[in-house]
């Protein structure tokens, strides 16, 4: 077979081999490294993973493309399996009002925070939203991310707005090359116009809106918003019940800020991820354990929204719940595309292990977002997105934090990033 693409010579390849599936406390300690690693591709697969040379029946000719991995750490492409990628604006004007203590349902309630955002995504048009969401993706990918998740949420009632964001999200997945994956989160915020009467939104998202979006096939996931003076367990779990009749995965955000019982309610209704958490439950952390629900945390969030509230991380591992790890990238709670900062974030305040976190953004986001079988481990016939870090250990990456570790990125079998080429070489 005749290779395309090699990595030779790799000091430290992580290849998170194993299960397809998402691995718990003490199935995420081997992460599979190979030192003097190498790892061949054909066009966009993986086709060999081992140690030193090529076996013969792997052909290398002229027109092989050969990397050198010498003092470099080898990864699959990260995943980032949380954001709210599309969207309009931006709340730099929030940070005054933080800075004075206000907190963040404070400014939703007053009418700003979401809606601020929903505002200046409805007045955005299509291109100017691709535009900015595809300068988002080039910084992701820049940090190594090779597959997000992108919700909507930003339309809430304005059901066309909706409906343009995940237009904008399945087209840039079509011509950029990190793969996206679509959650419809309609259920974001109550409208204000809907402030007395909050029944009749959850009513048109599921009479109206949720239809639309499956018919479309616009959306992989349905997501809600499930807090204190936004949507209630029952409104959320009457959106999920409804939106897995169209045959859309469930996800929820759960327990960010109180406690309500998001933990509890994603076990209920098997939801493949629980996300944030940072208020859960014991009940409900053990109950999630029981059903497999995956726990997506996103320190980003605790950190900006300056609580210093922080999901349990270690609580939730030792219960038998696996954790994946994301950005939340979005304009109020967590303005970055920094994932490794989020990495450096779980280790260090979380108290996550290098090998816990490695599997977080890898082979569990990609579980995260039912994609285990095709991302988020180096092995044969799986996905050829592969991140080459100039650092000599996973640990280095995670310790020397804040900034960007990536010398190269490969999506689909191809060089997709250089950190080299981004630098004029004037002397
Ligand atoms: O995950 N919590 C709801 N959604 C986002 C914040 C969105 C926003 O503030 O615009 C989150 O924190
Ligand atoms: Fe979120």
């Amino acid at each position: 077979m005749k290779a395309t693409l090699v990595i030779k010579n790799i000091d430290n390849l992580i290849t998170l081999r194993g299960e397809n599936k998402a691995r718990t406390l003490d199935d995420m300690k081997d992460i599979g490294i190979i030192n003097n690693g190498i790892i061949a591709l054909s066009g966009e697969k993986i086709i060999y993973v081992g140690e030193g040379d090529l076996p013969s029946h792997i052909e290398v000719d002229e027109n092989t493309t050969i990397l050198d991995g010498k003092g470099k750490t080898v990864t699959p492409g990260l995943i980032d399996s949380h954001t709210h990628l599309v969207h309009g604006g931006s709340r730099e004007n929030e940070l005054a009002m933080k800075l004075k203590g206000k907190s963040y349902l404070e400014i939703l309630a007053a009418g700003g925070g979401i809606h601020s955002t929903v505002k200046a995504t409805k007045e955005a048009t299509f291109d100017e939203l691709y535009e900015k969401a595809k300068k988002s993706l080039d910084i992701m990918l820049s940090y190594g991310v090779t597959t997000v998740e992108a919700k909507s949420g930003y339309g809430i009632d304005d059901f066309s707005t909706e409906i343009k964001q995940l237009e904008v999200a399945k087209k840039l997945n079509e011509d950029h090359p990190v793969d996206i994956v679509s959650t419809f989160m309609g259920a974001h915020a109550i409208p204000v116009r809907y402030k007395n009467n909050p029944d009749a939104f959850v009513d048109i998202i599921i009479e109206d809106m949720l239809p639309k979006v499956a018919e479309k096939n616009l959306a992989k996931f349905c997501d809600v918003f499930c807090e204190e003076g936004v949507f209630s367990i029952d409104q959320s779990r009457r959106i999920l019940q409804a939106a897995k009749e169209h045959g859309m995965g469930l996800k929820l955000h759960a327990d960010e800020i109180e406690p309500l019982g998001g933990a509890e309610l994603a076990a209920e209704l098997n939801c493949i991820t629980a996300d944030h958490l940072i208020a859960a439950s014991d009940k409900g952390i053990k109950e999630m354990a029981k059903k497999g629900v995956i726990a997506n945390l996103l320190p980003g969030t605790s950190f900006n929204l300056q609580t210093g509230k922080f999901a349990r991380a270690r609580k939730i591992l030792e219960e038998g719940v696996a954790i994946a790890l994301s950005t939340d990238y979005n304009p109020g709670s967590c303005p970055t595309e920094n994932l490794q900062l989020i990495m450096s974030f779980a280790s260090l305040i979380m108290k996550l292990t290098p090998e816990e976190v490695i599997t977080a953004v890898t082979i569990n986001g990609a579980a995260a977002l039912g994609l285990g079988e095709k991302v988020g481990s180096i092995e044969v016939d799986k996905q050829g997105d592969i991140v080459i870090f100039d650092a000599p250990n996973l640990e280095y990456i995670i310790y020397h934090f804040g900034i960007n570790h990536v010398d190269k990125v490969i999506k689909n079998g191809k060089l997709v990033y250089d950190s080299k080429l981004t630098r004029i070489n004037n002397n």
